[in-house]
């Protein structure tokens, strides 16, 4: 199978007796050796990073957002430089941060600067194939509007489509991911496209039965 990555999204949802809880229904059951990347909360990186230390897990984390701005006077952010002593990933740009938290490309830009600036590396997410990509991002994950967290996934050899239009148009890209409704059912679907090359995990990412049900069919 071709290099594929697994991310789970657990947004703003969980508590830290529901991360433990996760991680060792996890550990019990998960067989796979796939490549997973789990993305917490901030207060929970830190437990995340230990847990599957102690437990020699091999996930790899992301943080779910970057600030724009460097150490400094910046009440209530969080930098690049703290990220990474937990992460060695950070979600870029996702729909529910540009729609609700109105980010802009601009500031996007400036996330992104950020996150290279101490080796974090974005996982930049796109909703369609004419989002502008900032320069230095690898990893993107198209992800549109419509299939956020409504059940409704776009059709798998659509994705493939845009991911490959995403390709041509930026060749430095290792990655073209998608995210979007994605579950054990319809996995296989995206996983056997030709240009994609991993999945974003939000809502079936939340229970460990779910998203091992996903590592497990795609
Ligand atoms: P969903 O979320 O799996 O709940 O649709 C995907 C995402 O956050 O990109």
């Amino acid at each position: 199978m071709k290099p594929f990555l697994f991310i789970a999204n657990w947004k703003s949802k969980k508590t830290l007796v529901a991360v433990r809880e996760w991680l060792e229904i996890f550990t019990q059951k998960n067989e796979s050796k796939d490549q997973i990347i789990i993305a917490p909360s901030f207060p929970h990186l830190d437990f995340v990073k230990n847990f599957s230390a102690a437990n020699m897990l091999s996930f790899s984390l992301a943080a779910q957002d970057i600030s724009s701005f460097p150490e400094g006077a910046f009440t209530g952010e969080v930098n690049g430089v703290q990220i990474k002593e937990f992460a060695e990933y950070v979600i870029i740009g996702h729909s529910e941060r540009r729609n609700l938290l109105k980010e802009t490309d601009d500031l996007l830009a400036k996330k992104v600067d950020q996150a290279l600036r101490v080796g974090l590396i974005p996982i930049f997410c796109v909703q369609n194939e004419n989002v502008s990509i900032p320069a230095g991002v690898r990893i993107v994950s198209y992800e549109p509007d419509a299939a956020i967290g409504t059940g409704n996934p776009d059709d798998a050899a659509h994705a493939n489509i845009v991911a490959e239009k995403i390709k041509a148009k930026y060749p430095a890209l290792t990655h073209v991911i998608y995210g979007g409704s994605v579950s054990a059912e319809n996995v296989q679907e995206f996983s056997a496209q030709e240009h994609i090359n991993g999945v974003l995990v939000g809502t079936k990412s939340i229970s460990p039965e779910d998203f091992i049900g996903i590592l497990k069919h795609a």
